[in-house]
C-alpha cells in the first residue's frame, strides 16, 4: 500500500536543477509547489515540466526576497519541505558585483528559514556546491574535507548559507538540514523537454560546448593545459542533472521518513569519477558525431586544478548512486541544444 507523500516547495523551481528536480519529485509522488521569480528563467521551462508529468503543476511567480509574498505561499500551502534552489549562481559576476549576491542569495534564503521556523515546517534542503572544498590537498573530497576560504562571494555565499543552516538544526528543536554539495552539473532530461537555459555567453563548460557545436560560439576555449593533471587540463566530476535530481529525492525522503542521523547532514553529490576538460570535449565529439572546434588559453581565474567526490556516504547513507552513462549525458546535452534552437 503506497502512503501519501508530503508536500515539498520548491524555490528557484523554473531553473536548471529546480526543473529536473520538480519532476523526480512528482514522479516519486510528492505533491510540489514550485515558485521561481525568473530572473534567470523562462517560464517556458515550467511548460517543459507539465509536459513530461502530462499535467499542470502548481506554480506561483514569487521572488524569495519578498517576505510578504513569501508568506503568502507559506499561509496557503500545508508543505513540510522546504528545497531552496533559489540564488544566483554566476561567479564572475559575483565577485564585480558581491553586494547583488549577498542580497539576493541570502536575504531569500533567510526569508525561507525564517517563515519555516514561524509556520513550524521542519525540513529545509540547501543546494551547496563543491566549491566550499576550494583547492583540496587531498583527494577525491570527503564531507570531512576541511572547506577551504571562498575564491568568490558566490562560493562565499555557500559557505555561509550551509553554516546559518547547521546554526538553526542545532538550536530549533524539529528543524532538519541537508546541504547538499554538488559537483558539476551536466545534460539534460532524456525528454528534451528541459535542460539549461543560460543568458547570454555560458560560463560552464558543456552549454558552451554545446552552443560551440551548433555554430553560435566560433570556438571553445580550453582554460589552461598546463595543469599538474594527466593531460594537463583541470580534472572535475560531472554529475548529469537527471541524476542529480534524484538526490534531492533521496534526501528529501530521508528527512520526511525520520531516517536523518542527526539535524543537520552533508553529502557529496558526485560520481565519483573525474575527467578531464579535454576528455570531456572528446567524449562529446565522438559521442554525438560532432566537431567542437577549441583552443588552448590562458587558465581562467579562480579554477582549482582538480575536484571530484569521494561518494562513500552519499552511496552508503543516502541510498543514492550515479547511474547515467556519461555519454548519454553528453547525447542529452547536444539534444537538449538542438531542441532550443528548433524553438
Ligand atoms: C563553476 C564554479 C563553481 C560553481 C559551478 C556551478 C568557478 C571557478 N567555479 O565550477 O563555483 O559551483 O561552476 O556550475 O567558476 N572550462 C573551459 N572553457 C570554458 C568553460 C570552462 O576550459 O569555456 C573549464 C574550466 O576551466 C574548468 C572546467 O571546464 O576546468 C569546468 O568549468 P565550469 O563548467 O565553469 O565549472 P567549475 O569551474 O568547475
Amino acid at each position: 500500500m503506497s502512503t501519501k507523500k508530503d508536500t515539498v516547495l520548491v524555490s528557484g523551481g523554473a531553473g536548471y536543477i529546480g526543473t529536473h528536480t520538480t519532476v523526480a519529485l512528482a514522479e516519486a509522488g510528492y505533491d510540489v509547489v514550485v515558485i521561481d521569480n525568473f530572473s534567470n528563467s523562462e517560464p517556458s521551462a515550467i511548460e517543459g515540466v507539465e509536459k513530461i508529468l502530462g499535467r499542470k503543476i502548481c506554480f506561483k511567480q514569487v521572488d524569495t526576497c519578498d517576505k510578504e509574498a513569501l508568506r503568502g505561499v507559506f499561509e496557503r500551502h500545508d508543505f513540510s519541505t522546504v528545497i531552496h534552489f533559489a540564488a544566483y549562481k554566476a561567479v564572475g559576476e559575483s565577485v564585480s558585483e558581491p553586494l547583488k549576491y549577498y542580497q539576493n542569495n541570502l536575504v531569500s534564503y533567510m526569508n525561507v528559514l525564517e517563515l519555516m521556523k514561524e509556520y513550524k515546517r521542519p525540513n529545509v534542503l540547501f543546494s551547496s556546491s563543491a566549491t566550499v572544498y576550494g583547492n583540496a590537498d587531498v583527494l577525491p573530497v570527503t564531507e570531512k574535507t576541511p572547506r577551504q576560504d571562498a575564491t568568490s562571494p558566490y562560493g562565499n555565499t555557500k559557505q555561509i548559507a550551509e553554516d546559518i543552516l547547521r546554526d538553526c538544526c542545532h538550536a530549533y528543536e524539529g528543524f532538519h538540514g541537508i546541504a547538499l554539495r554538488y559537483f558539476n552539473p551536466i545534460g539534460a532530461h532524456p525528454s528534451s523537454l528541459i535542460g539549461e537555459l543560460p543568458r547570454g555567453v555560458p560560463n560552464n563548460l558543456v552549454p558552451f560546448i554545446t552552443q560551440t557545436a551548433a555554430g553560435i560560439r566560433e570556438r571553445l576555449s580550453i582554460f589552461g593545459n598546463d595543469y599538474d593533471t594527466p593531460d594537463g587540463t583541470c580534472l572535475r566530476d560531472y554529475i548529469d542533472v537527471v541524476d542529480l535530481a534524484k538526490a534531492h529525492v533521496a534526501a528529501v525522503d530521508r528527512m520526511t521518513e525520520g531516517k536523518m542521523e542527526a539535524g543537520y547532514e552533508i553529502f557529496n553529490v558526485g560520481t565519483g569519477t573525474p575527467l578531464s576538460v579535454l576528455e570531456l570535449v572528446n567524449r562529446f565529439m565522438a559521442a554525438n558525431g560532432v566537431n567542437v572546434p577549441y583552443v588552448i588559453t590562458d587558465r581562467r581565474d579562480g579554477d582549482v586544478p582538480a575536484v571530484w567526490a569521494d561518494t562513500t556516504t552519499a552511496n552508503n547513507v543516502l541510498g543514492w548512486k550515479a547511474e547515467r552513462d556519461i555519454d548519454d549525458t553528453l547525447r542529452s546535452a547536444w539534444a537538449w541544444e538542438k531542441h532550443v534552437r528548433s524553438l
